[in-house]
């Protein structure tokens, strides 16, 4: 499974193991010896990072390069874990987070599962490029790894990469997919645990992220027959974008976990297929990049995650406008992020705890938080003064009564949304708070200047249609986009609109329709929903 030339880095291992075992008692000691004990035995899966025979950690560890960087062994690395002395390795640099860690965007867990190690490709797999230059000065660079140890971490292989490998041979062509479950089922054995655990999860009991889907299951349609469906349009304009069917991609970050291209791979199969994209603000491609493979005249919406720092926001807001957003959509169910029990699990099996153990309260503790406790409605206001002119949108809205809200506070639109089940859990349905709107507030349906999208467990074109039928003027795919692209890239996902759009077609002809202006409620069981 591992690269040959490394016998001799076994042997070092174990040296380096009783060295360390028998000269230091700390922690962190115990803890490096521990993992070269387990290398030198074969292997160890620590944090997604095979340990595995590697060579001699070089004595002297202030060895110099000639541009003056130091060299640092990854047994010096692998002593600063913990918070208050914590180091990790990007691209064969070794950055000092100790004081980072508390305002990290990404939060301080993540920095402390991944200290003391090389993270590179779990780091470009999350930020966008230039990320690290931004922060120059919050994160000084201490100096490279020792490029003999770089060499054999780059040549490492684990379980894991090859049962990837072999998913992917084993692949078919896109064109046997023949509904949006298949490439969830096809994404699973594609990922990387990590990946599908933070993709897949809900919050808690997971019981939001069921209804969302399952609440489709007790909706039923009202087919009108005897029409002629001979032609239909299925398509539709919002926010003043044309697009080939009622869908849009709703912000999912880190698409980059799954395949290379990451979101850039879902703006091409979205351009090819005439649908509107949302880039989320923790994307792993920057709007810049995105922009770049986008069509002429190809629309990017740019989802905001509010800072707690206004000032942040504000720059994150100019920046994005001045790469060409169309739209600001204001994330606004995440003023603190749930509690994803799952993904949690999922991540112990694929990051074993050091020495065996369960995590430390320190390294289960998220510390900084880069979401905003304090939102309030006039946050809209603040997004359009720093976006002049673009539509802002509010995403995430739980009940109908808050429709109204952002109705009256000026939102040109908004989202039904529990973040895919992703933060409170058995918050209702969106299905269920659109329906809570027919029945509540049917004033603000069907405007001009306010459009209600939907998003969460939509699956197939008939769920698109129900929406439709209670007054969404379009809705939003997370996970089937994510899931399309980890098998095919852009391929993937210009077959899941095409999937949508065939099922969207046939949908409307047996329920009598030929335009989407045409559905309503008459076309709807609803009375057990
Ligand atoms: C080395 C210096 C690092 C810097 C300067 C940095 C910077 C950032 C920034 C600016 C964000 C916000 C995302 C954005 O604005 O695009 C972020 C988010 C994040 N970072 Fe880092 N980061 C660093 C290291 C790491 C490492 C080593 C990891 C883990 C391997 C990590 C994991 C994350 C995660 C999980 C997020 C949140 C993304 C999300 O919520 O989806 N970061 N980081
Ligand atoms: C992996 C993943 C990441 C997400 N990231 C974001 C995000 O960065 N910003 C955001 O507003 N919503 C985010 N969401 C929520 C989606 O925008 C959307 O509400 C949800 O995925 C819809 O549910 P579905 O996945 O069942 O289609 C994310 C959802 C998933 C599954």
């Amino acid at each position: 499974m591992f690269a040959r030339p490394l016998a001799r880095a076994a042997r070092a291992g174990r040296t380096s193991a009783r060295r360390f075992a028998s000269s230091s008692t700390s922690v962190a000691g115990s803890r490096l010896a521990t993992r070269l004990t387990l290398a030198a035995a074969g292997a160890a899966v620590i944090a997604g990072t095979t340990y595995a025979f590697l060579p001699q950690a070089h004595a002297d560890a202030s060895r110099i390069t000639k541009a003056g960087e130091r060299i640092i062994t990854l047994e010096e690395l692998g002593k600063h874990w913990q918070a208050g002395s914590l180091w990790v390795a990007v691209d064969g640099k070794v950055y000092d987070v100790s004081e980072f860690a508390n305002v990290h965007p990404g939060g301080l867990r993540i920095l402390l599962e991944n200290g003391g190690r090389d993270a590179t490709k779990l780091f470009h797999a999350i930020h966008p490029p230039n990320t690290i230059k931004k922060y120059t000065k919050q994160v000084p660079c201490v100096g490279v790894i020792d490029p003999e140890e770089l060499a054999v971490l780059a040549s490492q292989r684990s379980a894991e990469d090859d049962r990837i490998e072999t998913a992917r041979r084993s692949l078919f062509g896109v064109d046997s997919v023949v509904g949006l479950s298949d490439f969830e089922r096809y994404a699973k054995d594609l990922l990387p645990l990590h990946a599908w655990a933070y993709y897949s999860t809900g919050a808690d009991t997971e019981g939001a992220l069921a209804e969302n889907t399952a609440i489709f299951r007790r909706i039923f349609f009202r087919p009108r027959i005897m029409r002629d469906v001979h032609d239909v349009d299925t398509s539709t304009e919002f926010l003043g974008v044309k697009s080939s069917i009622p869908v849009y991609v709703a912000p999912t970050a880190r698409n980059g976990l799954g395949q290379p291209e990451g979101e850039v791979a879902v703006t091409r199969g979205a351009g090819a297929t005439g649908i509107f994209q949302v880039l989320s603000h923790y994307a792993s491609r920057s709007l810049d990049e995105v922009k770049a493979a986008a069509r002429e005249g190809q629309q990017i919406g740019w989802q905001l995650y509010l800072n707690p720092d206004r000032e942040r926001s504000r720059e994150a807001i100019e920046d994005a406008v001045a790469a060409g957003a169309h739209s600001i959509w204001i994330t606004a169910d995440t003023v603190t992020l749930g509690k994803r029990e799952t993904e949690r699990r999922l991540n112990a099996e694929a990051n074993p705890a050091p020495n065996g153990k369960p995590l430390s309260r320190e390294r289960q503790r998220f510390g900084f938080s880069a979401h905003d406790t304090r939102m309030s409605w006039d946050d809209i206001a603040f997004v359009r003064k720093h976006a002049p002119g673009l539509p802002v949108i509010v995403k995430g809205v739980g009940a109908w009564e808050d429709v109204v809200l952002a109705y009256k506070y000026g939102a040109d639109a908004v989202v039904l949304s529990n973040h895919g089940g992703r933060q409170l859990d058995f918050a209702q349905p969106p299905m269920k708070v659109l329906y809570d709107v027919n029945k509540n507030a049917p004033q603000v349906l069907h405007r001009k200047n306010f459009n209600i999208f939907l998003d969460g467990g939509v699956r197939t074109g008939t769920d698109v249609l129900k929406a439709l039928c209670l007054g969404a003027t379009a809705v939003g795919l997370g996970r089937p986009f994510i899931y399309a692209a980890t098998g095919w890239g852009s391929d993937g996902v210009e077959k899941a609109v095409q999937l949508l759009e065939e099922e969207i077609t046939i949908g409307m002809q047996l329920l009598g329709v030929t335009r989407v202006d045409q559905l309503g409620p008459q076309y709807l069981d609803t009375s057990k929903i």
